[in-house]
């Protein structure tokens, strides 16, 4: 058990959901017992797709209790941050390679009254975020190249979770590690064995055939089984 964390949370993303009923996908997945709700928000620039912005973040506030994890795949990052916070975010993750300044972006982000991420494509060395840990409240491996759903699981970044949660461990860092990309029931498990304490989970479950709600316990039982 991680020192700080209670129990493993589930970030249902809603990349892979039905936008033309968006709502009541969330209410969905908020009855189903999702912990947080993973907001992708892609520019067609850091990435080449585009998905959504500030008012999708707004409307979910709305609509739902659990806290947005809002994962930013624009560049830049810092004439943004304020809408995003005003929208209702709990968590604004920013990528380290789309940021200059990493400790100025952090430190406007908490000046915002939100919680602090920082992630890495698979691509990207570990040693840029490493300097940062005791800094931030969020660190988020990706675990497919950021940009789409549905992309398969990168087994070889498993031991840099494992390297991060260590050293979040031993540091004793109140940072959450949180883990994005092609997780689902089958690999669930490997993931929080590695250290992670937040599964986001998009095609796993809003494509399921099983429903929304069936899907999310189903991978909350493979992921911390008995
Ligand atoms: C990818 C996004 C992920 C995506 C994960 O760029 O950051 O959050 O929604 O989707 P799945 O779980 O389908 O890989
Ligand atoms: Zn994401």
């Amino acid at each position: 058990m991680r020192h700080h964390a209670g129990m493993l949370r589930i970030a249902p993303s809603i990349l892979s959901a039905d936008f033309a009923r968006l709502g009541q996908q969330v209410q969905e997945a908020e009855s189903a017992g999702a912990d947080w709700l993973h907001v992708d928000v892609m520019d067609g620039h850091f990435v080449p797709a585009i998905t959504f912005g500030v008012p999708i973040v707004a409307s979910l506030h709305a609509v739902t209790t659990l806290p947005l994890d809002v994962h930013l795949m624009i560049e830049p990052v810092e004439p943004h941050l304020e809408a995003f916070a005003a929208a209702g975010a709990s968590v604004i993750t920013v990528h380290v390679e789309a940021v200059r300044d990493v400790t100025a972006v952090v430190r406007r982000i908490r000046a915002l009254g939100v919680r602090a991420g920082l992630t890495l494509r698979p691509g990207t060395a570990e040693s840029a975020v490493l300097p940062y840990l005791a800094d931030v409240d969020l660190v988020l491996v990706m675990t497919v190249e950021p940009g789409k759903g549905g992309q398969p699981f990168m087994p070889e970044m498993l031991p840099r979770v494992a390297a991060l949660a260590q050293r979040i461990r031993a540091a004793r860092l109140p940072v959450d590690l949180e883990v994005d990309g092609g997780i689902g029931p089958a690999n669930a498990a490997a993931v929080v064995q590695a250290g992670a304490d937040v599964l986001v989970a998009g095609s796993a479950i809003f494509r399921s055939r099983d429903g929304i709600a069936a899907a999310l316990r189903d991978l909350r039982a493979r992921a911390a089984p008995a």
